[in-house]
């Protein structure tokens, strides 16, 4: 098959290209990416120096190098994004053009390309907000109720897709999954944030009382559950994706600096980000008992990992703070 990943030098792509050219080595792999600040070829360098996935700069607004790149690609799997909230909140622009524009330029090539398989990798948030005493959970019929620039341009993508599968019969399917974690993510986001300044002496900074709850899942279960879904999954389907590990991001601090054997005198609280989503939860009983996919490990294997992994890639986290 001819596989193609956009946005394969984030952090999810760099690790779905990792999965894919190892649980499936008979592909050709090729990676779109713009390289903004987000994207790292250190977190890919191995496998583009040994031949096993192609790179290619680009930007999937741009018509042309799209065309160009998906002609011949029997699989799209489709992750690149803007994706941090706090930079949504002050410059939307390029979240609606990357997001929106860059989602339906994709779909276009898709279709005029006779492409056979489209996947597009989304998000719980264009769910919305749960209260932290309440039970509820997203499910795959969920109102969608989107609250920052961010869940907007995501929940916009996620329209065009089901809407290019009942114009146009596109083969597409969706994946909307809660929060990632594990090696290879930018230092920006809370759990690499906090293992970086930890390691560097510093204090980890939490917003508001903390006690907003999020679903973490390890990065490469998700990986695992992109792939099911495109083998397994049907036509004009979405499935939602958890690693069923609801935690508050206090809680998930206490548990690095458990790991970092350090103590709670380390955090620090500061203003709390504006529309900031209190819950989100997951229900993922569909893809679990319709295509029987599982993740792989326990939520304190997987975070002991990622610190481990951090520890050990202190040359990573330098490279992407100087880009
Ligand atoms: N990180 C999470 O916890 C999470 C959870 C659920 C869904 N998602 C979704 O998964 C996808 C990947 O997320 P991530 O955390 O790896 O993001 P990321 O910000 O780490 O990576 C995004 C990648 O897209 C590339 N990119 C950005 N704009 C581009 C453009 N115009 N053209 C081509 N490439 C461009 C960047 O260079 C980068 O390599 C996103 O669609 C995101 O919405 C992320």
């Amino acid at each position: 098959m001819n596989v193609l990943v956009t946005g394969g030098a984030g952090f999810i792509g760099s690790n779905l290209l990792h999965y894919w050219s190892r649980e499936h080595p008979e592909d050709r792999i090729t990676c779109l990416d713009k390289l903004t600040y987000a994207g790292h070829l250190e977190s890919i360098r191995d496998i583009i120096d040994d031949g096993r996935i192609e790179f290619i700069r680009g930007d999937i607004c741009d018509e042309r190098i799209v065309s160009e790149t998906v002609k011949g690609k029997d699989i799209i799997i489709h992750l690149a994004a803007e994706s941090h909230v706090d930079r949504s909140i002050s410059a939307p622009d390029v979240f609606i053009r990357t997001n929106v524009l860059g989602t339906l330029t994709l779909l276009e090539a898709a279709l005029k390309c006779d492409v056979g398989r489209f996947h597009h990798v989304s998000t719980d948030e264009v769910f919305g907000s749960l209260s932290l005493d309440s039970n509820e959970k997203f499910n795959e019929d969920t109102c969608y109720r989107p609250r920052s620039p961010y869940s907007a341009s995501k929940a916009s993508s996620d329209h065009l897709v089901r809407a290019y599968v009942e114009t146009y019969g596109l083969n597409a399917t969706i994946s909307n999954c809660g929060n990632n974690f594990g090696p290879f993510q930018h230092p920006e986001k809370l759990i690499p944030r906090s293992i970086a300044l930890l390691l560097e002496g510093k204090k980890v900074p939490l917003y508001g009382d903390g006690l907003n709850v999020r679903d973490w899942i390890f990065v490469e279960d998700h990986c695992s559950a992109i792939d099911t879904v495109i083998s397994r999954g049907k036509r004009g389907e979405t499935y939602l994706v958890s690693g069923r590990n609801e935690l508050s991001n206090i809680e998930l601090v206490r548990r690095i600096l458990r790991l970092l054997d350090m103590g709670e005198d380390r955090i620090e609280f500061i203003r709390d980000r504006p529309g900031h989503d209190r819950r989100y939860a997951i229900d993922d009983t569909k893809i679990r008992s319709e295509l029987g996919w599982h993740p792989s490990r326990g939520f304190d294997e997987a975070l002991r990992e990622t610190v481990d992994w951090y520890r050990r890639n202190k040359w990573w986290c330098e490279k992407v703070n100087e880009a």
